[in-house]
């Protein structure tokens, strides 16, 4: 199965590759989902919507604090590393689209990357719209206040009923739209518009590559399912 991969992923003229917070997982960042996940200790409801930062923006900056000093003592692992040689290899025809906000793809040398959920290094004022990127850890005050006008500054990241960025939800959804292979790896697949993406790239007639330690709703969906590590797997279909 990672040979048929292989060579679908080496004689497609255009790749697109979702990723998800388990390719992160071996660089010992929690998952939400699944084992270990960040959604089984802590509400997602208290932490990661519109409603929870107007209730309590100082708890919600801790949570997020906290993640950045996880991240930022992290490294990229193996995953994240083929994914930024094959596009180092083959520039043109290759999307790489994240949900990921830990930065890591980018770290590990990765271009030109599609951020739906945004950054966690990304601040934006409440206030003016300022947006900032702060590499901080851990943040001088919390909540951070807008060098520009004084307002409080919120995590530049996609929360629950929010809505994602045009632009990477566009060159996504347009990637989906014509890649002759969808390589999905990491992500429980239940998180919509991202999840989307497979379906639509599916129906527009692509081959789809599951990568996964476990199954997800993706699964049925694809013409291989990879079960295994993201940073094992990865180098083994992508190098
Ligand atoms: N290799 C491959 N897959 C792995 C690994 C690994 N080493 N470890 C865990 N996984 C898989 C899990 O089996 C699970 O299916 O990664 C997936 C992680 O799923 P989620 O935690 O739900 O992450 P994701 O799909 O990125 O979540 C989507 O939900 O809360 C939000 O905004 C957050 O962007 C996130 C969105």
């Amino acid at each position: 199965m990672t040979q048929q991969a292989r060579a679908w992923l080496t004689g497609a003229r255009s790749v697109c590759v979702l990723t998800g917070a388990g390719i992160s997982a071996e660089s010992g960042v929690p998952t939400f989902r699944g084992a270990g996940g960040l959604w089984r200790e802590y509400r997602a409801e208290d932490l990661a919507t519109p409603a929870a930062f107007r209730r309590d923006p100082k708890l919600v900056w801790e949570w997020y604090d906290w993640r950045r000093g996880l991240v930022r003592a992290a490294r990229p692992n193996a995953g994240h590393e083929a994914l930024a040689e094959f596009e180092r290899r083959r520039p043109e025809g290759f999307t790489l689209v994240t949900q990921n906000v830990d930065g890591l793809h980018e770290r590990a040398g990765s271009l030109r990357v599609h951020r739906l959920h945004g950054s966690l290094w990304i601040v934006r004022c409440t206030g003016c719209g300022n947006e900032s990127w702060d590499e901080r850890v851990p943040l001088p005050g919390l909540p951070p206040r807008c060098d520009a006008c004084g307002g409080m500054l919120r995590p530049g990241v996609v929360w629950f009923g929010e809505v994602l960025p045009e632009d990477a939800l566009d060159a996504a959804v347009a990637a989906a739209s014509v890649c002759e292979v969808m390589v999905v790896a990491g992500t429980s697949a239940v998180v919509y518009p991202a999840a989307a993406l497979v379906p639509l790239a599916k129906r527009a007639g692509a081959r789809v590559i599951e990568v996964n330690v476990e199954e997800t709703p993706a699964s049925g969906l694809a013409d291989v399912s990879l079960r295994g590590a993201s940073g094992t797997v990865l180098p083994l279909i992508l190098l």
